[in-house]
């Protein structure tokens, strides 16, 4: 049986690397869990994330993957690194991916950053940035409506400038040349929050920096697929099916199946 790159997520946002795993690793199986129960994780205690994302880590462990990316920043930030200590694969988040591709694209160094409460309070992405570059000014701002609204599959939906312009408003007018989308429920709302912030104002998704990193890492421990088949990827959630299914769909531009989970919560 083909070894898979486990994906999982609070909900739908880990979708976007999903995809971007898929384009640039098309022999690689995913098998992706979003926890749509218990979403948003943004908002919960440091403690709650941790001890989530560990149940979903042992769930996927059954399907014993090749490796384990934790597609949401919120996770990433809170327990990236006591995962990485537990467990015996190889763990990858999407904090350091974003930071690298925001210092290769800022040219002014002056870098903005929006996530979710719990992303923003850990600091994670500020630390992430000065360590690799010192100097760099970096705004931070926490944005608890837009991971929410994407999970309700409204992105499309017209009123999304509206929600991204109230929630972007504090930063709006601060001369970035760079913005990180740090939740990966953002990029569904890319068009708006490009329109928002204006085209003088790159925005940084880390799905692609993840992917690129994924493919390094099992280059590097020569695990990367060569079947030459087309993977069947395998898609969990742990709420409803088919509003999952729905957003899936039109992000992946793929029908998927997708297999509803019963959490047994302590
Ligand atoms: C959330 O669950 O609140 C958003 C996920 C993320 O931080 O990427």
């Amino acid at each position: 049986m083909q070894q898979a790159i486990a994906i999982l997520d609070s909900g739908v946002g880990g979708l976007t690397v999903a995809k971007e795993v898929m384009r640039q690793l098309p022999q690689e199986k995913v098998v992706y869990f979003g926890d749509t129960a218990r979403t948003p994780y943004g908002p919960r205690p440091a403690d709650e994330v941790r001890l989530f994302t560990r149940q979903i880590v042992e769930y996927l462990l059954q399907f014993k993957p090749k490796m384990i990316i934790i597609a949401c920043n919120t996770a990433t930030a809170v327990s990236l690194e006591e995962l990485r200590a537990r467990f015996d694969i190889p763990i990858v988040g999407v904090i350091v991916p974003g930071a690298r591709a925001a210092i290769k694209s800022t040219r002014t160094g002056v870098i903005g950053v929006i996530g979710t409460e719990g992303t923003i309070r850990s600091g994670a992405y500020e630390q992430a940035l000065r360590r690799i570059s010192p100097g760099l000014q970096v705004h931070s701002l926490a944005c608890p409506t837009l991971a929410p609204f994407v999970e309700r599959g409204l992105f499309r939906a017209d009123e999304a400038e509206t929600v991204v312009r109230e929630a972007l408003e504090p930063i709006m007018n601060v001369p970035m040349d760079c913005l990180i989308l740090g939740c990966t429920h953002y990029p569904f709302l890319a068009d708006a929050i490009g329109q928002v912030m204006g085209p003088s104002v790159k925005l940084i998704s880390s799905a692609d920096e993840t992917a690129r990193e994924v493919s390094t890492v099992l280059y590097h421990r020569g695990l990367l697929a060569e079947t030459g088949i087309l993977p069947m990827h395998q898609f969990f959630c742990s709420g409803d099916p088919k509003i999952f299914q729905q957003i899936a769909k039109s992000w992946l531009a793929e029908q998927i199946s997708i297999t509803p989970v019963v959490w047994q919560v302590p």
